[in-house]
């Protein structure tokens, strides 16, 4: 029996150069586990953060590890204890840390959903982080009512496209910031406002915001106390340290997404409905999986690149 297989992983904090393909034991499952044969796997900002060694303090990891944080594919074997899915599932989900570039990975049956009818896995595979964090970020600081004034950071992203969507569902008025090349598809998903971060400034635009949904981060999260209502509140994704840089009487709430399986099967059902929009901008190989996740640091994109392991 082969017990070697494909993944991408690091064994050392770097570069562009320090993300790299290598074999490595293709695992059993344990209790409670499910052991998933990979067809497809979204590249996320995490994993450039992650080869950076940015988030090292935040999360210590033991080196070498294998990245990517989500995956969709197919039942491999379930682990004693596991009753909920069976060999030939199609599942999808986070893999509850980082792992999902391998042909192979062991997953707890407790975060993992089930791929509904009418989601491939490429599809499948874009959708765990971005669709249930933009949906959680949008609903931390408190329920969304309808009529609330809410600026999305960064809206044509991966989070970004579902945000605008679920915050229009929910009566809200949409102000959106995007690239020039992006206002137009940002507006199809329903903003009420679009406003070209690269030649405009939001603040001369907006004001009285009810709830800042900050995927950018950086300076943009510190522009952003001026454009908010007396009781509003900025949810921030992307500056860890958002605490630290709320000004005195202000509300700015640090977000870290968790799995929800529910949710997820929830969304991804509409995705295959076809009553959620969810972009996936470029399809790359297993072998330009290192490319892309340079890529992801340095290439301007809407939507999500995903990695199809059968390419
Ligand atoms: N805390 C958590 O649990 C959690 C979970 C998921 C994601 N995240 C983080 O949340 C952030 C968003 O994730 P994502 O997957 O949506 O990233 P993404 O797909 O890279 O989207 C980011 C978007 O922001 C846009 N942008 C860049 N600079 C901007 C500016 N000055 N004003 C407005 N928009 C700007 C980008 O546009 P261009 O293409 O033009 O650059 C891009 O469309 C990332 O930092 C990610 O690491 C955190």
């Amino acid at each position: 029996m082969n017990t070697t297989q494909r993944a991408v992983l690091i064994r050392a904090y770097g570069g562009a150069a320090a993300a790299e393909l290598a074999g490595i034991h293709k695992p059993e499952p344990g209790q409670g586990q499910v052991l998933v044969r990979v067809q497809a796997a979204g590249v996320n900002g995490i994993d450039w953060k992650v080869r950076e060694g940015m988030v090292r303090d935040a999360f210590p990891l033991p080196l070498p590890i294998v990245l990517g944080a989500e995956l969709a594919g197919v039942v491999e074997a379930v682990g004693p204890g596991v009753s909920r899915f069976r060999a030939g599932d199609r599942v999808m989900g986070t893999v509850g840390g980082l792992g999902a570039y391998a042909d192979f990975v062991l997953v707890s049956a407790a975060i993992l959903a089930r791929t509904p009818e009418g989601l491939d896995h490429v599809q499948a595979a874009a959708m765990p982080v971005a669709a249930v964090a933009a949906w959680k970020s949008l609903h931390h600081a408190g329920p969304v009512r309808a009529g609330q004034r809410i600026l999305i950071h960064g809206a044509a992203g991966g989070l970004g496209g579902y945000a605008v969507q679920y915050a229009k569902r929910a009566g809200a008025e949409v102000y959106a910031t995007a690239a020039t090349a992006d206002l137009d598809y940002v507006r199809s998903l329903g903003a009420d406002h679009v406003i070209d971060y690269q030649s405009q400034r939001f603040e001369d635009l907006v004001r009285d915001i009810d709830l800042v949904l900050d995927y950018v981060g950086g300076e943009v999260l510190d522009r952003s106390w001026q454009v908010l209502a007396r009781d509003g509140a900025i949810v921030g994704t992307s500056s860890p340290d958002i605490l630290a840089r709320t000004p005195a009487n202000r509300r700015g709430l640090w977000f870290i997404n968790q799995p929800d399986p529910e949710l997820l099967e929830t969304l991804a059902a509409e995705v295959a409905a076809g009553t959620l929009q969810s972009r996936v901008s470029e399809v790359v190989g297993f072998l330009d999986i290192p490319g892309a996740i340079e890529r992801n640091r340095t290439v301007p994109r809407a939507g999500k690149v995903v990695a199809d392991f059968a390419r």
